[in-house]
C-alpha cells in the first residue's frame, strides 16, 4: 500500500535516476551451501533434499519462492506474496517470471508479471493471477495456494519495461489481468518519487473485477501527478476516486478516456497491457512510436494447410511423425513428448529447441528460416516441409 513511510523513504532516491532492483547478497552461509563440499557431503541426495526439510523454499541451486500470504483482491483473482530465495536477482517493472507449481505430481509452468515495486525493501515479490474458468494453473492457484506453498521461479525476463530514463509523462493502460505489469511500473515510479504526470487507466468488465482498486484510489488522492480512472466495459459506469478527472468512463478504449486523465497526450509515453483489441485500439488512436505493449493471450496463429507436408523427426526421442501443419510444440505434444514451455506465444523462450535440419515458418512474423543447426521457438514455429529437431 501507498503509505507516508514509503514516501519518506522515496525522498532519498534521486528523481529520474532509478536505483537498480534490490539484489540479495550471497552471505557466507549461501556461499558455503553452494560450494561443492556440502553437495559432496550430502550425496547421494544433494543438499537441497536436506534443506527442504528445514525450510521448503531453501535451495542451493534452484530459484524458488515460498508463499507467505494469499489474498483474493477480486472474486476471480488471487494475489500471492512470495519470499524468493537467495538466487532471486530482482525484476524490472513490467517484466514477467516463469512460475512452476506441482499439480497432481506434474510440474506446470506459466508466466506471471510481478505487480510489486522493483524497489520493494523487504525483497518480497507479488504475483496476481486471474483464474480462467478452464485454466489449469490459474485455477489451481486461486483455489489451493496457501502460505507455506513453494513455487519454482526463473529469473525475470521480458522487454515490456519502463525505459531506464523515466519519461516525464506516462500513460499506463491495462485490461483485465494485464493490470499487473503496469501496477509494478506505477508502484516503482511512486517509490522513485517520480514528479511527472502519470495517467493510470484500467478496463474491467465491472467494478468487482478490479484488483488493487482501493490502493489505486489511495494513490490517486495522495500521489501528486497521478490520475487514476477505471472504465467498465459491461454496463456499469466507471470512474476513479471521488472528484478525479476520469470519473464516469464506460465502454471500451477511446481517445476521450485517455485525454480525460492525460491532457498532454502528444508528449506521453504509453504502456499498455491487455487483450489484443485494447492494444490495437491504443495503437490506432495514439502515436504508435510511443506505444509499448504486451499481451498475455497468444496471438492468432496463421496456419497454412500447405505447411502440412513432409515429416517431423524428433531425433533425440527417435520419433518420426507426419507433419500435421500445427506448431512444432503441438506436434511434439501430440507425439507424446513433453517439451518445456511457458507462454506458448514466442515471448519467454522456454520452448527454445535446436533445429537440426529443414525449414520452419514463424507464425507470428511470417519469416521462413532454413538455416541448419539453429535455435527456434517451437511454440510459434511450423515446419515448412520436413524438419528434424533435437528433441
Ligand atoms: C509474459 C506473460 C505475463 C503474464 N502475466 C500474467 C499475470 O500477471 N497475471 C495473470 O493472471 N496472467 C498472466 N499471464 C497469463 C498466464 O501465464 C497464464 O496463461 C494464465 O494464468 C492461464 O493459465 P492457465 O494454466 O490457468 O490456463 P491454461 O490451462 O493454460 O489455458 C486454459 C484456457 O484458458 C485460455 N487462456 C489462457 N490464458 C488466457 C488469458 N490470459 N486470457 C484469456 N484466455 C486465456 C486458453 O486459451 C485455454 O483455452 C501472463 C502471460 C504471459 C505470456
Ligand atoms: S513457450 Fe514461451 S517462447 Fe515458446
Amino acid at each position: 500500500m501507498y503509505t507516508e513511510t514509503a514516501r519518506t523513504d522515496r525522498t532519498r532516491r534521486q528523481r529520474g535516476r532509478p536505483s537498480p532492483p534490490p539484489r540479495r547478497r550471497r552471505n557466507l552461509g549461501h556461499r558455503i551451501l553452494g560450494s561443492g563440499l556440502i553437495e559432496a557431503l550430502a550425496a547421494p541426495h544433494g543438499a537441497d533434499r536436506y534443506l527442504e526439510l528445514v525450510r521448503p523454499g531453501w535451495s542451493v541451486r534452484e530459484l524458488r519462492a515460498e508463499v507467505t500470504a494469499v489474498h483474493h483482491p477480486a472474486p476471480d483473482s488471487v494475489t500471492l506474496t512470495l519470499r524468493p530465495n537467495h538466487l532471486w536477482r530482482g525484476h524490472e517493472p513490467g517484466q514477467f517470471v516463469r512460475c512452476t507449481v506441482e499439480i497432481d505430481g506434474v510440474r506446470r509452468a506459466r508466466c506471471y508479471s510481478p505487480a510489486s515495486s522493483a524497489h520493494r525493501s523487504d525483497g518480497m515479490l507479488e504475483l496476481t493471477a486471474r483464474a480462467h474458468p478452464e485454466g489449469l494453473v490459474s485455477r489451481f492457484l486461486h483455489e489451493h495456494a496457501a502460505p507455506g506453498m513453494v513455487v519454482g521461479l526463473e529469473p525475470a525476463a521480458g522487454d515490456f519495461v519502463l525505459s531506464a530514463e523515466r519519461p516525464d509523462r506516462l500513460a499506463l493502460i491495462s485490461g483485465g489481468s494485464g493490470i499487473t505489469p503496469v501496477m509494478s511500473m506505477l508502484r516503482t515510479l511512486i517509490e522513485e518519487d517520480h514528479r511527472g504526470e502519470i495517467a493510470f487507466l484500467h478496463y474491467a468488465r465491472n467494478p468487482d473485477r478490479v484488483p488493487y482498486a482501493r490502493e489505486l484510489a489511495q494513490i490517486a488522492v495522495q500521489a501528486p501527478g497521478v490520475n487514476v480512472a477505471f472504465a467498465y466495459t459491461r454496463g456499469a459506469r466507471g470512474g476513479g476516486p471521488q472528484g478525479a478527472r476520469g470519473n464516469g468512463l464506460a465502454g471500451h478504449f477511446s481517445l476521450d478516456h485517455l485525454s480525460a486523465i492525460a491532457p498532454e497526450l502528444a508528449a506521453t509515453e504509453i504502456y499498455v497491457c491487455g487483450p489484443a483489441g485494447l492494444i490495437d485500439a491504443v495503437r490506432a488512436a495514439c502515436n504508435p512510436e510511443r506505444v509499448h505493449s504486451e499481451s498475455f493471450v497468444p496471438p492468432a496463429l496463421t496456419l497454412d494447410a500447405r505447411d502440412a507436408a513432409g515429416a517431423v523427426s524428433f531425433a533425440r526421442s527417435g520419433i518420426d511423425a507426419p507433419n500435421s501443419g500445427a506448431t512444432l510444440l503441438e506436434q511434439a505434444e501430440a507425439a507424446g513428448l513433453k517439451p518445456a514451455h511457458g507462454c506458448r506465444m514466442g515471448i519467454c523462450h522456454t520452448c527454445t529447441c535446436r533445429k537440426l535440419a529443414g525449414g520452419v515458418r514463424n507464425v507470428v512474423t511470417g519469416e521462413i528460416s532454413s538455416t541448419e543447426d539453429e535455435d527456434i521457438q517451437i511454440c510459434v514455429s511450423v515446419p515448412a516441409g520436413s524438419v528434424a529437431l533435437d528433441l
